[in-house]
């Protein structure tokens, strides 16, 4: 593959497995809460973030395993940690540029901006 763009998980924010409780229920799935990354459940200390980090960075790994040398791995993430620079090295990429992209809240209901980074990695 010449790239990949990707939108993770946070670390401590959100619990996929009761956000769409109701597909697992109506596809029948088997619940896996235990494999998700960066679950609100497990919290967003330090322990948490260690984590997250080896957990982020082995799936990141994986997926540069099909790209080619001088590819790109973009992702777009909400970094108020500030994990993706430790995330970055741990995969093995090259940082090119951290674009800030301004989410639109198409509800209205929160107040002040919010931003996310896009990452824009090269596999060297
Ligand atoms: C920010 S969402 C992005 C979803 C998707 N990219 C999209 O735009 O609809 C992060 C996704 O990562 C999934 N996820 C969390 N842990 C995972 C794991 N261990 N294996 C596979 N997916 C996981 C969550 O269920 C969630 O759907």
């Amino acid at each position: 593959m010449d790239g990949l763009i990707t939108s993770p998980p946070y670390v401590g924010l959100i619990d996929y497995h009761e956000q769409h409780a109701y597909a697992y229920h109506l596809l029948g799935l088997e619940d896996r809460r235990h494999r998700e990354i960066g679950a609100a459940s497990a919290g967003s200390g330090k322990k948490a973030e260690s984590a997250y980090k080896a957990d982020i960075a082995e799936v990141f790994r994986k997926a540069l395993s099909a790209i080619r040398s001088g590819g790109r791995l973009i992702v777009i993430a909400a970094d108020n940690a500030n994990l993706y620079g430790d995330i970055a090295a741990m995969a093995g990429v090259v940082g090119e540029a951290t674009v800030m992209r301004h989410v639109n809240r198409r509800t209205g209901r929160c107040s002040g901006e919010f931003y996310e980074s896009v990452f824009i990695w090269r596999k060297s």
